[in-house]
């Protein structure tokens, strides 16, 4: 049975998923929505890994036992996966009982095996990227990777014999050039490989260090190294969250989608551990790029992480979806920018595509009462065109060059742009003597549309589904859609439906009307009930605050800039403009949150947030209620 099995890393609970996260999720997704219309039975895993040192540590600080802690923190991927459209088939969560006990069977396994034995170890330990290091190794005294401080360590521990597996990957990957992608990082790791041998893999950790993990089979008082138990819900899933299809066996995967951060341990630690368990390696590893942020590297510390909500919030699903595959080829490293973001969305979404369907549509209204008019003959060249990209789209999928594959279809995008140029229908219209030729370029963009809407769809599924439904096609596009694609499918006298804004072009900041108020959304959960506890309601910081000066905001009837002493000056931005003018406001005490991150409204930057009550038309400030100097607390 032909079936298609696709991972994205399981990510760390402990941070908040941004851009990167949704890159490899988006990418796996892609991969595995083209393959279901294939009609292949295919398996889509993603998940969180949950174990280790870091998440111990952040839930201790929080007060809450690890797993707690997780159960919150899991939902911020859930959510974000299912804003982004992810079509997951699981999720695994590296504290399931049955991923569990399959690390404990797989340990036990090697450990009788002799592939896993107990030595003394002495190293330097980075506690934040829990790892060993040798001396060697340090760069000023300091961990390679990530520069924090090390300690010294000396104990007893589990070694996998991984070195001895040197040789048998060397040749793996020389025989499968398939197996590490994209080329220069295959490259990488074989020059590695071949540069000095491979050492054992350090694969326990004493409890007394460390206790929040999987424990040793034969030694309680060890739990399992992190990435040991990480790396086999590859494998742990198919046993009990993949689909259950005439006792399919769905390991090895098809690919492993994995940031070129991870590629080391996917690449080196899990084919070996494979290996070591007469598995069959996966077919592909794929070590995509790094995405950067205004030119800046992406981390807490600059503030600059770009949050996925608020992506799709100002530009939609879809658009962030097409842009973060169109922008950069898989494999490198790609920039973030507003500027990049908003000129794909107009030149390729807003203007090549959009256009074309509702210029198409249109027409169809205009001179067919909005049905598809029978085509008088076929259009050859078009007919070709549309039914090859087919074969080229599935060639660059196979090894994720995903703009390759949108290049392609994008061909077919620009053909039919150009035919309507040049067969101008409008003018065809005008001429009686020429109802077929009219009837026939109509049809031909219509189902030319109709093409587009199935290549596209793993991209941006949504709005392929919007296109598809305008063409009469009610129950969306489905599994197998593109196995048997023919030209001329699309039945004459269906009635079409008229698109709306598919994507409307993004207006620069500077023009921009007043925007609708947004709502705000229940979408970064930090609880699974509502109730929150007396520690999470101390960390907003509220103050009363003075305003010192106040002006609207150009363009705006809601929004005014207020200045506002809160034992320091701040910039605020409060949507109370409808209800309270200027004047009103200086020399009023004021509620503050003072230490909201700050955000943009209309360009104009708020360094925190006014309370107030009600709605935009009916709304009154909260206001001490008597004189209290400004900067106190509110508690
Ligand atoms: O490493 N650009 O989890 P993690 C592109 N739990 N992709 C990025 C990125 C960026 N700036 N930042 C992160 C772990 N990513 C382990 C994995 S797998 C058995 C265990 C993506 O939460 C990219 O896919 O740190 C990277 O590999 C992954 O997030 C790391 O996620
Ligand atoms: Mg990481």
């Amino acid at each position: 049975m032909d079936r298609f099995y696709v991972t994205t890393p399981i990510y760390y609970v402990n941070d908040l998923p941004h851009i990167g996260h949704a890159y490899t999720t988006v990418a796996a997704d892609i991969l595995a929505r083209f393959n279901r219309l294939l009609d292949k039975k295919v398996f889509f895993l993603t998940g969180t890994d949950e174990h280790g040192q870091k998440v111990q540590k952040a839930a201790e600080q929080r007060g809450l036992s690890p797993k707690a802690h997780a159960d919150i923190m899991v939902e911020n991927f859930k959510n974000l996966w299912k804003q982004l459209n992810i079509s997951n088939d699981a999720f695994i969560r590296t504290t399931d009982e049955r991923h569990k006990e399959v690390v404990r069977e797989v340990l036990q396994r090697l450990y009788d095996k002799g592939e896993i034995v107990k030595r003394p170890y002495k190293g330097w330990y980075c506690t934040p990227d829990e790892r060993f290091w040798t001396e060697k190794e340090l760069v000023d005294g300091k961990c390679p990777d990530c520069g924090r401080p090390v300690e010294e360590i000396e104990e007893d521990n589990y070694f996998f014999l991984m070195s001895k597996y040197q040789d048998r990957l060397i040749k793996h990957i020389e025989e499968n050039p398939g197996y590490i992608l994209p080329e220069t990082r295959k490259n990488e790791v074989m020059g590695f490989l071949k540069a000095r041998p491979l050492g054992d893999l350090c694969i326990s950790r004493p409890k007394k260090r460390l206790s929040w993990g999987v424990p040793l089979p034969f030694d309680e008082n060890y739990v399992t190294y992190v990435w040991f138990d990480a790396l086999l819900n590859y494998y742990s899933a198919t046993l009990y969250l993949a689909p259950q299809i005439d006792n399919l066996i769905w390991w090895p995967a098809d690919h492993h989608i994995v940031g070129k951060d991870i590629l080391t341990t996917h690449a080196v630690y899990w084919s070996t551990m494979l290996m070591a368990l007469d598995m069959p390696l996966p077919k592909n590893i794929f070590a995509h790029g790094w995405w950067t942020v205004e030119g800046r590297k992406m981390s807490k510390s600059l503030g600059n992480v770009v949050d996925p909500f608020e992506v799709i919030e100002t530009y939609g699903v879809d658009p962030f979806r097409y842009f973060l595959f169109r922008e950069v080829t898989f494999g490198l490293d790609g920039d973030f920018s507003k500027q990049a973001i908003v000129g794909r969305i107009n030149s390729d979404l807003a203007n090549d595509l959009g256009n074309l369907v509702s210029r198409a549509i249109t027409m169809a209204f205009k001179y067919f009462n909005g049905t598809v008019p029978e085509p008088a003959q076929e259009e050859r060249e078009l007919k070709k065109l549309a039914e090859g990209i087919i074969d080229q789209v599935r060639t660059h999928l196979e090894v994720l060059a995903f703009q390759k594959a949108l290049d392609d279809i994008w061909t077919l995008v620009s053909y039919l742009n150009k035919y309507i140029d040049t067969k101008q229908p409008w003018m065809l219209a005008k001429a009686p003597d020429r109802a077929d030729e009219l009837k026939t370029v109509i049809y031909s963009i219509l189902e030319g549309i109709r093409f587009l809407s199935l290549y596209m769809y793993p991209f941006i599924p949504d709005s392929a589904n919007r296109i598809y439904s305008c063409l009469g096609f009610e129950d969306g596009i489905g599994n197998g859609s593109l196995k048997n694609l023919k030209w001329g499918e699309l039945k004459p006298g269906t009635i079409l439906k008229k698109p709306g804004a598919l994507f409307p072009r993004i207006v620069e900041e500077k023009q921009k009307k007043p925007q609708k108020e947004q709502k705000p959304k229940d979408r970064k959960t930090d609880g699974g009930s509502k109730m929150i506890s007396i520690e999470d309601f101390a960390k907003v910081e509220l103050r009363v605050g003075k305003v010192l000066d106040a002006e609207r905001i150009e363009g705006s009837n809601k929004l005014l800039k207020l200045k506002v002493d809160i034992g320091e000056e701040r910039q605020i931005v409060a949507g109370i403009g409808k209800v309270y003018s200027p004047e009103d406001l200086i020399g009023k005490s004021i509620v503050v949150v003072a230490n909201l991150k700050p955000a943009k409204l209309m360009g104009v930057e708020s360094q925190g947030m006014l309370l107030a009550a009600g709605t935009d038309e009916d709304i009154a400030i909260l206001s001490p209620e008597k004189q209290v100097p400004p900067g106190t607390r509110v508690k």
